[in-house]
């Protein structure tokens, strides 16, 4: 049941897609105050243990201290080399490349080769600068803003419905990503809609979910759609597969979005957190992190069905990701010469609510359009 009973403003325009300004403005506004998804904590499971990323223009590094998990920009203050060039690893001491120069849990300089040489000591000019990490389960998020909510707040209803998922009875199984030649907002829309499917995943999802079974929330700073899988052999197998580690299907697919770039998808055997990353005002990077149900049942029938169940949902998650990724450049070569404003339809009520966020923070007047007032929400 859709909320609108008639199509919505494409209130995003193509040259929203294409414009540098656009773009800065998305990360001033959108971006730096926002929380991203960057990896497990089993990714950074033992002290000394570093990954590297190039999130938003920014390099950063993350690192476990003796337990404790960091987040600095991978920048020296002595002369501005990257402290590593490395994507991951592990190390004794956190060491800039170039000279040496050590530093803490906290950024502070340790020991510094022929620190003499530096007196007096330019303390104001000796921290690493040190950003936001938290976590949500087992996924670690970073915020590049020093000022602004929690990762709980800035969640607010999504981290309880969230929180046990990444972990627990959900056993993480991989990360990927891959870089792709559009606009990050040509990504995200296309996971806000199930019109797409008959088209680009006829075998992976086959139809479009009827619209009886098809639940949209459309909230300010999120939505959500749910339907209920149909009852076929494939997913009648899957559920014999939840049975035997525990636990009791739902046969619930539900897709969120945390405005801006933020999605998560769950299936009774899988949760799965992938996070769209604009790396330019048309390129853009996409990280999908995925658990598999492991269950709350030990012995070795539940070990070999989580054993079995794994691989299954990673190759089929991969796939699914690689049929949307095949259409995105030839969305953004359309962007880049189209003549229209776009339409919206009823079943893709979700992409004008994300739009309309993207629209607030980015204009500067609030002269949105009337379609949707603030009140109408779905039940
Ligand atoms: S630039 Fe890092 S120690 Fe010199
Ligand atoms: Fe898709």
């Amino acid at each position: 049941m859709f909320t609108h009973q008639q199509h919505l403003e494409h209130l995003l325009q193509p040259d929203d897609y294409t414009s540098p300004a656009q773009y800065q403005r998305e990360l001033q506004r959108l971006f730096y105050p926002a929380w991203h998804p960057l990896c497990t904590i089993h990714d950074l499971a033992q002290p000394g243990d570093f990954l590297t990323f190039d999130l938003l223009e920014t390099p950063i590094l993350l690192r476990n201290f003796g337990g404790q998990l960091r987040a600095f920009l991978n920048v020296c203050p002595h002369r501005h080399s990257r402290l590593t060039d490395e994507v991951r690893g592990r190390s004794a001491a956190l060491r800039c490349q170039y000279h040496g120069w050590e530093f803490n849990h906290e950024g502070r300089t340790g020991k510094i080769p022929d620190a003499k040489a530096f007196r007096p000591w330019d303390r104001a000019n000796s921290c690493l600068r040190r950003f936001r990490l938290e976590t949500c389960g087992e996924v670690v998020f970073v915020n590049l803003s020093e000022e602004g909510p929690s990762l709980r707040e800035w969640l607010g209803p999504l981290w309880e419905r969230w929180h046990s998922s990444f972990g627990g009875a959900y056993r993480y199984a991989t990360t990927w990503e891959a870089d792709f030649a559009c606009n990050w907002k040509v990504v995200l829309e296309n996971s806000l809609e199930s019109y797409h499917i008959p088209m680009v995943h006829p075998q992976t999802f086959k139809d479009m979910p009827p619209e009886e079974v098809a639940w949209h929330e459309l909230e300010r700073t999120f939505t959500t759609f749910k339907t209920i899988i149909p009852n076929d052999w494939v997913n009648r197998r899957q559920a014999h597969i939840v049975r035997l580690l525990g636990e009791q299907p739902t046969w619930e697919y539900w897709h969120y979005n945390r405005h801006p770039h933020l999605t998560v998808s769950t299936l009774d055997v899988n949760r799965l957190v992938m996070c769209v990353f604009p790396t330019g005002p048309t390129t853009c990077r996409y990280r999908s992190i995925l658990f598999t149900l492991r269950g709350k049942k030990s012995g070795p029938l539940a070990w070999a069905a989580y054993r079995l169940l794994r691989p299954i949902v990673v190759y089929v998650a991969k796939k699914v990701f690689a049929e949307d990724g095949r259409l995105y450049p030839a969305v953004q070569r359309g962007l880049e010469a189209s003549p229209h404003r776009g339409v919206i339809g009823t079943r893709e009520e979700r992409i004008y609510y994300f739009q309309r966020f993207v629209w607030e923070h980015t204009r500067d007047t609030r002269d949105i359009s009337p379609t949707v007032t603030d009140g109408d929400h779905a039940a």
